[in-house]
Parts: structure tokens; sequence; C-alpha cells
């Protein structure tokens, strides 16, 4: 698939795997945010709960994932990547921070009781950055015993894209050493992602402007969105940015805008007809699909 504006690249390492040769499992897929960031050929096995994510993923990739419940897995499928983007929730602020106490870390435990019989060649996790130090960080690491491994939190405005996605992430090898991802950044500037012709849906009243003109996130064309959250169609605060348009109103940016700031290629589609509240919870949950590029190059498989 082709990526949008501020398609990331790094440095490549010696020697250069294409994923054409590779099974990949991605699981917690969601819509399929690792899938956008792999060249087409990639043998990829998805697994999510989420019967609307499985639709949208399978309505873009030809491929339908499996609705397992990863936290009765009795085994890993045999992959050559394996790649997990595990719920947020135990680790969030806006969660209780329960980590390994709350009961959505159940299936990371059991991906981490299982990944040392399965040893795939490499792993990837991201997650937010409040994972990094947590009970769940520390056991995904000791299942790891054995792999080379990176870590650390990336955004995608490090390859100049104007979208602060904070995410912590680890890269793990049983096949030398993780090269440290390298982003080439490009001028990239928010107009590029927008409609050009937004849905009047988007705008907010002016009483709604007005009323909570102090507290709303909003921002400016020469501004950065900060983090979109799956409840971005229901709350106006603290759940991504807001747009100031030229003409002085207020909007919500649109869940293609939102895509596009993702890195999601033009063509990809949610499922038609799915309600907006469920678009945003969707597009929320993903991943930036040019930082994923960055970090596949660093385990020095090739993206291109
Ligand atoms: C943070 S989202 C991952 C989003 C994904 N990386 C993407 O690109 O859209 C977590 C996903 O895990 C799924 N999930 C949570 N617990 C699960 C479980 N026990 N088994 C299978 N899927 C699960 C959710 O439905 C959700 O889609």
């Amino acid at each position: 698939m082709d990526g949008g504006p501020g398609r990331g690249r790094s440095a490549a390492p010696a020697s250069r795997l294409s994923p054409k040769q590779l099974h990949v499992t991605e699981l917690f897929c969601g819509i399929g945010g690792l899938a956008a960031a792999l060249p087409p050929g990639a043998e990829v096995l998805a697994v999510d709960q989420s019967e609307l994510a499985r639709q949208s993923y399978a309505h873009n990739f030809g491929h339908a994932p499996k609705a397992w419940n990863i936290a009765g897995l009795k085994s890993l499928p045999p992959s050559d990547l394996l790649w997990l983007s595990p719920p947020c929730q135990p680790y969030t602020q806006r969660g209780a921070q329960r980590d390994l106490a709350d009961k959505r870390s159940a299936a990371l435990l059991r991906v981490c009781a299982l990944l040392p019989l399965a040893q795939p060649r490499f792993v990837g996790l991201e997650n937010v950055p409040q994972f990094q130090g947590s009970d769940g960080h520390a056991h995904f690491l000791k299942a790891l015993d054995g792999y080379q491994i990176w870590q650390g939190v990336l955004c995608p405005s490090q390859l100049g894209i104007p979208n602060k996605r904070r995410r912590f992430y680890v890269l793990a090898s049983r096949r030398g050493q993780v090269a440290e991802p390298v982003f080439a950044p490009e001028d990239l500037s928010l107009d590029q992602y927008l409609d050009p012709h937004p849905d009047p849906i988007l705008f907010l009243s002016d009483s709604d402007t007005a009323r909570l003109l102090g507290v709303l996130p909003i921002i400016t064309l020469a501004q950065s969105t900060e983090t979109f959250t799956s409840g971005y169609g229901r709350s106006l605060l603290k759940a991504g940015s807001l747009l100031r348009t030229v003409d002085g109103r207020v909007r919500r940016f649109s869940p293609k805008e939102i895509l596009r700031l993702h890195g999601f290629p033009d063509g990809f589609e949610l499922t038609p007809g799915l309600d907006r509240v469920k678009q945003y919870k969707l597009v929320g949950n993903s991943l930036s699909v040019p930082v994923v590029r960055v970090l596949l190059n660093a385990l020095g498989l090739d993206t291109q």
C-alpha cells in the first residue's frame, strides 16, 4: 500500500529482508496499522475480538482477521514477525492504571507465556508511554529473554507530520542487533491532510464554541494536532484537537483526516455506513503507519 504524506524511512541496516518472504502475525490488529505499513505480498494472520475492527480490516486488506480471544490462545501462530498492540487502558492516565490487575491485561500475559515457546524471529509491541516501567512491561521483557531489544517513545512529529502521537515501542530480534530507528523528517503542513470539502456535521455550533471557548483544545492550521483518542467522537475535551478554520469557525477533524494524519493511504476506507462515533473509536485506537515503517526498517525489514 502506498503511504500518504510523511511516509517514514530509516537508514537501511546492512542486510534487509523483504516482508514478502515473511509470515507476520498481527495481534490486537484493530483496523490494521501494521498491515498498512507492510508492502503487498506479506502473509499476515491478524487477530482481533472487535467485529467492527475486523470488518474494516477485511474491507481493506482482502483477508479477515480471526475473532480469537487472545487471552485464551493455546499457542501463537508460527511466524517470523509477531506484532502486538495490546489494550492501553491498564496503563493510561485516563484509566485506573491497574496494570496487570486490570482484566484487559490478561491477553498480554497470555502472549508473554506463549512467546518463549514460539520464538518468532522478530517481535514488535506498541503501547502508550505509561506502559514503560509497568509490570506488564517487565513481564514482556522477561518473555523476550535471549532477544536483542530496542525500546523507546517515538512520535510522528519526528517525521515532520503535524500530529502528536507519542507511543512506546519495543522491538526485539533473535537475529542480531536492532538498529536505532532513523527519521528523515519532511516539511509537512496540516492543510495537506484536510478534506477539501469538510462535512458540515464536523462544525461546532456558535453557542457551543462560545460556551466552551476557554477550555476547547483548538489549534490553527499552523499547529500540530494533539493525540486523537478513541473517545474523540464523544468528547470535545482532552480527546484530540479541534481546528479553527480560516473563516473563524471551529470544527472536529474527520475520521478520514485522522487516518491521513496516521499515514493510512487515501484508498483506505472504514466499513461504509459505520456510525461516526465508532469510526472515531477505530481510528483513535490505531497506529502511526509511517512510524511503524521506521521501526520495521530498524528490524532490517524492507517496507518499500
Ligand atoms: C489499541 S487497539 C489496537 C489497534 C491496532 N493496532 C490498529 O492499528 O488499529 C487494541 C485492539 O485489541 C483488541 N483486543 C483487546 N483485547 C483483546 C483480546 N483479548 N483478544 C483479541 N483482541 C483484543 C481490541 O478490540 C482493539 O481493537
